[in-house]
């Protein structure tokens, strides 16, 4: 099985050995019981040791989904989270110590910015955010008790890119680990964990999951760092349900075809808003244009369904053509298969200061783009004919 579709379908998903059935079970219970009273110190001590003890640890729908996002991944074990920021912020503390520096670049997620740039300092704990695009900045950031180094590829809404390579090897010389959040890419077009990465983190509300019907988070690390997530799972208690869990496994299913439609009419809309007179500037990295493209060339096996632009002209303008889509739906959230637009500066980012937002590249005329599975020249049309509205 080496076909990222036939794997999709079929990856850790073996038919039910107890009733033949095609599908995962789903095990929606809260709580197992035992036969033998001796089974269950067993049960309660080891993690899923001998069979399964209560929900919040481990459930075996949520295990089959963590089996395959690991595989998806190329990790050792995955956990499955109630929402990417429950995965994001609890793997962040799992790996929190005392004292400890956590660096990160300054693209981030607006939930993720804001638990890096205020909520850790307020509890005593140090983090630098540095420009994204320049690496001398994230070197000179490391410090003797950075442990973590936190990074997107490419970032929201910016489409910048990082070297997860590069950034690996700077962690890791240091003693720290890196987490990388695959979000955008998912794990069709990029695969941080062979590049180096410790910790691969997913809002599996988007591409894992595609049908934008469903919050939830993964985490996928070595078995060892996969297990110290859970134990910090276990008490922040951010664990996925058995139900979202099954209907993950069920998206990710399609999530090869969808993802290589969804590159494929990215491309399409950045070349033709790359030569429209009402765009200021394109950001995607399968464009020659933009300035990262040799390095997404060597780390992403595809460009993403992810693009944003800039609108020439005001706020108002660009408000305009966000209202004028009409196959396209102006909302936050991405990875689906239905066509989203969105105004970053007062949606997914509406948390950052205007002074921050100035200094990530966020201009009130940026729109970002995530692309769906509908035709492509139903798409370009839509562009076209709000482009005009403009
Ligand atoms: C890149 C990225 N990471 C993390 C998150 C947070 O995920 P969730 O909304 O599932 O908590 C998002 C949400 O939009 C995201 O875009």
């Amino acid at each position: 099985m080496t076909g990222d579709s036939t794997r999709s379908v079929h990856e850790a998903e073996p038919f039910d050995e107890h009733t033949g059935s095609l599908t995962t079970p789903i095990y929606e219970t809260s709580t197992f019981g035992f036969a033998r009273a001796g089974d269950v110190p067993v049960a309660v001590a080891g993690f899923g040791a001998k069979g399964y003890t209560y929900s919040r640890w481990e459930n075996p729908t949520v295990v089959t989904l963590e089996n395959k996002l690991a595989a998806f991944e190329h990790g050792g074990d995955g956990a499955a989270f109630s929402s990417g920021m429950a995965a994001i912020s609890t793997s962040i503390f799992s790996f929190l110590n005392k004292g400890s520096h956590t660096l990160a670049i300054r693209d981030l997620y607006g939930g993720t910015f804001g638990l890096l740039n205020h909520l850790l300092p307020e509890l005593g704990f140090s983090t630098d955010l540095v420009e994204t695009t320049d690496f001398g900045a994230l070197e000179r950031g490391v410090r003797k008790n950075t442990s973590m180094v936190y990074i997107e590829s490419p970032t929201n809404p910016t489409m910048k890119l990082v070297d997860i390579a590069k950034a690996a090897k700077l962690a890791h010389s240091n003693g720290a680990i890196l987490l990388v959040d695959n979000t955008f890419a998912s794990p069709i077009n990029q695969n941080p964990f062979d590049l180096g990465a410790d910790v691969v983190l997913h809002s599996a509300t988007k591409y894992l999951n595609g049908h934008a019907d469903l919050i939830a988070g993964a985490a996928v690390a070595s078995k060892e760092n996969t297990h110290k997530i859970k134990m910090m799972r276990r008490e922040l208690g951010g664990t996925m349900d058995p139900l979202p869990a099954w209907l993950v496994l069920r998206g990710m299913k399609t999530m090869a075809i969808r993802v290589r439609q969804q590159n494929a009419s990215a491309m399409a809309l950045a070349e033709f808003l790359s030569t429209h007179r009402r765009v200021a500037a394109v950001h995607y990295p399968g464009l020659k244009s933009h300035p990262q493209h040799q390095l997404a060339r060597k780390q992403m096996k595809g460009f993403g369904g992810m693009l944003s632009f800039e609108v020439k002209g005001t706020t108002k303008d660009t408000m305009k053509f966000t209202e004028s889509v009409k196959v396209a739906t102006l909302a936050a959230s991405l990875g689906g298969v239905e066509t989203l637009v969105s105004q970053p500066y007062n949606m997914t980012h509406a948390q950052m200061s205007a002074k921050d937002r100035e200094k990530t590249g966020i201009p009130e005329t940026l729109v970002r783009i995530s692309v769906g599975i509908e035709d492509e020249e139903d798409l370009v049309g839509d562009f076209r004919q709000a482009l005009a509205a403009v």
